[in-house]
């Protein structure tokens, strides 16, 4: 007998969109069609869309942040949210500070997570101080204990690597078969700016998006991708931001560079102009939201595929002296620390602007939010998809039923929503986790420390290529291995 049958939906994969039941067996999915026979429980799920639970693979957690502070959610408050919102899965990070040693970072973040969360994740590795030990000894001992991407900043003081430690990094990456992520803005750029804003009074949250040149975004993805070229290490580009952003990845993977790209919410539905609101500091993230023109442009790389995922970038700090406001009532712009809530309001907005509005079919709405992210870090074998045999994260969505969202209805810490006014068409009514009905009638049914960890190697997506730069291809010059 199965221990869950959802009955009559409309179910779509990133291929497929069918009428038929799913039915569920000890966590998984194991049978799709009709008349499946006998079940523990039905849900039913006439007129109703049903779509893998989503996947997001950039998002903050009770992580301690570049500005020093840590991010106002703990992992149960964090997954709680997102487990409202219709995800399933998160991806945030271990996050090492200068002078931290990474065992010791990797071993705190599982503490956290296996007491709060409430769906499964994996971590990213941020990595801001590669010492020879830690390329050498510790990322491949924690690459093969299931850590299959590394994270690395371009900016930020406390964060940044140089671009020789880049190298370094992405070398030793390409050996051990681990995708890097990158947070890609020109750090030089950003911090002249700062100064001379600043120096002359502008100082409003609005000048938090002037400091951030645009042209910056562009000239680090291009520096990074030339850098990821030379050691044939591939590449994911977070949260990018601009129509050139885009155009920069668009021309690498037309020559076959293996770069991936992601984009936000906040840049695909919000502006520039939020910042200017007497509340702006609410909208201070990094890159900062940008022009409408930059939405067009983002919306069509999703289209054509030259940006894969869209995430959260979850980063929640709280419109109060702990978080947002904790310099004092009129903090100038440097002083703001950096990043918006996300995780819950991500799918919602992505099923409105995909599915409800037309703009792309109900496979890209899955695509974009599950498939893609379980393909680019290695969950496809349990996540990501409606299959026998994956993992039964399901989510049952009401696609006419419409929600306001506003600040009082949000359940992170955070307070606030960066999208409140905003009404949006189809709401994730029932979700399911491993089988397990964890959110019915707004509601959840699921503990916290409930979610599992998902080891994971590099896989597929972080194979390199196998076309060295010819200064480092050994047939061609030394007959030795530089890489
Ligand atoms: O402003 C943002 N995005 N804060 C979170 C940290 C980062 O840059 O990813
Ligand atoms: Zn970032
Ligand atoms: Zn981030």
């Amino acid at each position: 007998m199965l221990d869950l049958v959802i009955r009559g939906g409309t179910v779509a994969t990133a291929c497929d969109v069918v009428r038929c039941d799913v039915g569920i067996r000890e966590g998984r999915i194991a049978m799709l069609g009709e008349g499946l026979g006998e079940a523990a429980r039905t849900i039913d799920a006439e007129g109703k869309v049903v779509t893998p639970g989503g996947i997001d693979s950039h998002c903050h957690i009770e992580q301690l942040s570049a500005s020093g502070i840590r991010n106002a959610d703990t992992f149960e408050t964090a997954t709680r949210s997102a487990a409202l919102g219709g995800t399933t899965t998160v991806i945030p990070f271990a996050c090492q500070h200068k002078g931290m040693d990474l065992f010791d970072v990797v071993r705190d973040y599982h503490g956290l997570a296996e007491r709060g969360a409430i769906i499964d994740y994996a971590l990213h590795l941020i990595v801001t101080e590669p010492t020879e030990r830690l390329l050498s000894e510790q990322l491949p001992r924690l690459v093969s204990d299931g850590h299959g991407s590394i994270k690395l900043f371009m900016t930020y003081d406390a964060m940044r690597l140089h671009d020789e430690e880049v190298l370094d990094v992405l070398s030793a990456a390409r050996g051990l078969g681990a995708m890097v992520c990158v947070h890609a803005e020109n750090h030089g750029m950003i911090t002249w700016m700062v100064r001379r804003l600043l120096d002359r009074g502008y100082a409003a949250p609005k000048f938090h998006a002037v400091s951030h040149p645009r042209l910056g975004e562009a000239e680090a993805i291009q520096r990074l991708i030339a850098m990821a070229e030379l050691v044939d290490q591939p590449i994911m580009i977070f949260h990018v931001s601009t129509a050139e952003g885009a155009a920069t990845i668009r021309a690498a993977r037309g020559r076959g560079v293996k770069v991936w790209g992601e984009t936000c919410p906040q840049y695909l539905f919000l502006t520039v102009a939020e910042l200017d609101r007497p509340d702006g500091a609410k909208w201070c993230c990094s890159p900062p939201p940008r022009t409408e023109a930059d939405q067009d442009a983002l919306w069509q790389a999703l289209e054509r595929g030259d940006l894969s995922t869209v995430t959260s970038d979850h980063a929640p700090f709280a419109y109060d002296e702990t978080g947002k406001l904790r310099a004092g009532p009129s903090p100038t712009f440097k002083e703001i620390p950096n990043g918006m809530p996300g995780l819950e309001a991500r799918m919602p907005l992505m099923f409105d602007a995909i599915v409800s509005s037309g703009r792309m079919a109900l496979t890209d709405f899955v695509r974009i939010t599950a498939t893609a992210p379980a393909e680019i870090y290695n969950l496809a074998d349990r996540k990501g998809s409606i299959a026998v045999g994956k993992d039964a994260d399901v989510v049952v969505w009401d696609a006419g039923r419409r929600v306001t969202l506003s600040d009082d209805k949000v359940s992170d810490a955070a307070g606030y929503t960066a999208y409140a006014g905003r009404t949006v068409t189809g709401w994730p009514e029932v979700v399911v986790r491993r089988g397990e009905v964890i959110v019915e009638d707004g509601t959840l049914h699921a503990a916290p420390g409930s979610g599992r960890f998902l080891p994971r190697s590099g896989g597929r997506a972080a194979a390199p290529t196998g076309r060295l730069a010819p200064e480092l291809d050994p047939a061609k010059n030394f007959g030795a291995e530089l890489g």
